[in-house]
């Protein structure tokens, strides 16, 4: 009997090895014939470490199981299925995951990561093998056809860059992927390259084939060990069994994959940045035009993506651009990997079309806080995104509709605050992050920052409120107006969010008020 034991981050953080030991050895005292297979995450975080038994009826949850859950479940008949209150059922009924629309993360939780076989019994390989009989422009073409748009943040087309790489003239072009996710609340990155890897190597794969980039990079923070060691088992493995190297698939056609760490700093997921850091240099953000595409690793064209949208490919040519397409509203097609954090009651990874509103996703799915007081604040699209007001909660996650109010899909990232929140102190923060991230290449970024914290420190010790945010709003204009990235551009939306539908909490603050 196989049961399944996530070694994802956070159920590792939660516990899952102990209880993966319990199991071993809860089985061995009664004589039980039982393969224990570490896998990745189904994303339904507040149920983990949740377990799946491989019963003949199909695979039946319990969570979250604690080491000390472990005999009473042996002994209820957990290798049956059998009652037991932790029971969940099959996960794939359990409403969170049922309710979705899982394309790209359909087998993350199910399979065995770091297995070629594995991937291929569940479907695995079927895009690369569609791919494989297309020429270069054909899968472009499908790209182009299915609406994907970058998921790192920008939502750029991703078969407009595709193509810009294809077209360009050179020996050696490169595919490099930003695995640098540093959005606070985002975890979406981490989960595939934890709970499905292939999909990320088949896409890569794909998209090296596609442009004529015979070298790959996954550029992943270093704050993900867990996802070097499987991409690094997982790459490995693809080589022994032929996916990846100087022949994919017998096709012909060389891919060679590598990945590299960053060291720690956000700006690295800035894409010029993250070239510099792969390049061996300080992470500084390098001006554009030249854009990568043409001019990117040692100076030679390079597709950068985040893995998300490399991981939207693998199904894109295997079921086709139009079954892609058919999810999503108006500009945004496809699904939206939406991570929901914060103080909320059930977070985890919710994959949906596009269009789905804010408010169904911290209601339906999160039933609301954690804290159980009313929801007073939603920051959406990461540290740089907006925060929303209850009365814009049921705005659709959509690229044109989000910009449309002021704010951004940015990663996916959902962070829920209760009405304990101050959203002066979060506006503080905003100026905060910035001023400690920043890279300092430019003025309006590196100086504006620290004022911004300054200022804001008056505002919340009542000093001449009125003023001070007049001189607030004056920075936010100069930093949109004049920073060289998205870094110090994007650092006043949060705060002019916050000023704007939380005005309350920056007046009258305290006895310096004037
Ligand atoms: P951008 O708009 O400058 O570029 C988007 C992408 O399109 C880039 O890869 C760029 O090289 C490419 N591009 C532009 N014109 C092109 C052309 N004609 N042909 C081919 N490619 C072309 O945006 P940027 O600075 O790359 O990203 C900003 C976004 O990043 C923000 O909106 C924010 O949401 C997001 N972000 C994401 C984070 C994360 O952790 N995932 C962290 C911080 C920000
Ligand atoms: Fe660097 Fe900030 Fe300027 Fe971006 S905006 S280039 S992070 S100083």
């Amino acid at each position: 009997i196989t049961i399944t034991v996530p070694r994802d981050a956070v159920a590792l953080g939660l516990g899952a090895n102990r209880v993966a030991r319990a199991l071993f050895a809860g089985a061995e005292r009664r004589g039980l014939d039982v393969t224990i297979v570490r896998t990745g995450s189904r994303g339904m975080l507040w149920l983990e470490p949740m377990i799946e038994v491989a019963t003949p009826e199909g695979r039946i949850a319990y969570g979250p199981v604690t080491p000390a859950d472990v005999d009473g479940l042996l002994d209820a008949g957990l290798l049956e299925g059998g009652a037991h209150p932790l029971r969940l059922g099959p996960p794939e009924e359990i409403p969170y995951l049922a309710r979705q629309h899982r394309l790209t993360f359909q087998r993350c939780g199910v399979v065995d990561p770091v297995s070629v076989a594995d991937y291929r019994a569940h479907g695995g390989y079927r895009g690369l093998e569609a791919a494989l009989k297309l020429d270069a422009a054909g899968i472009v073409a499908e790209v182009r056809e299915s609406g994907l748009r970058g998921r790192g943040g920008a939502g750029f087309p991703a078969g407009i860059k595709w193509n810009t790489v294809m077209l360009a003239q050179a020996e050696q072009k490169y595919v490099v992927c930003n695995a640098d996710e540093g959005d606070s609340g985002t975890f979406a990155d981490r989960m595939m390259m934890e709970g499905d890897p292939f999909n990320l190597i088949e896409g890569m794969t794909i998209a090296g084939i596609a442009t004529g980039a015979t070298r790959g990079y996954i550029y992943l923070r270093s704050e993900y060990p867990q996802a070097f060691a499987t991409l690094k088992e997982a790459i490995a493995n693809g080589v022994k069994a032929g996916v990846l190297g100087p022949d994919v698939m017998g096709s012909g056609k060389a891919f060679h994959l590598e990945v590299r760490l960053g060291a720690g700093a956000y700006i690295c997921g800035e894409e010029t940045s993250l070239l510099e850091s792969l390049e061996g240099r300080r992470g500084i953000v390098r001006a554009k035009p030249p854009i990568p595409a043409l001019k990117g690793f040692l100076g030679q064209p390079t597709l950068v993506n985040n893995v998300m949208t490399f991981t939207a490919v693998p199904y894109i040519l295997e079921h086709g651009a139009k079954a892609y397409a058919e999810y999503g509203m108006g500009r945004s097609l496809g699904t939206l990997a939406i991570q929901l954090a914060g103080n909320i009651k059930r977070g985890g990874l919710i994959e949906y079309a596009f269009g789905i509103t804010l408010r169904e996703i911290i209601e339906d799915f999160g039933g609301g806080t954690q804290s159980g007081r009313p929801v007073r604040a939603v920051q959406v699209g990461g540290p740089l995104g907006a925060y929303f007001p209850d009365h814009l909660l049921d705005t659709p996650l959509d690229y044109e509709a989000m910009a449309a109010n002021k704010g951004l899909v940015g990663h996916g990232g959902i962070v829920v605050f209760d009405d304990t929140v101050d959203m002066a102190k979060q506006a503080r923060f905003a100026f905060e992050f910035c001023a400690v991230e920043s890279c300092g290449k430019c003025t309006p970024c590196r100086i504006g920052a620290t004022r911004g914290v300054e200022t804001m420190d008056k505002v919340i010790a009542g000093i001449r409120p009125t003023e001070n945010l007049a001189v607030v709003a004056d920075l936010c204009d100069v930093m949109t107006d004049g920073s060289l990235c998205a870094m110090g551009g994007l650092t006043p939306m949060p705060v002019m969010s916050a000023i704007t539908h939380f005005p309350e909490d920056f007046q009258q603050r305290g006895p310096m008020s004037v």
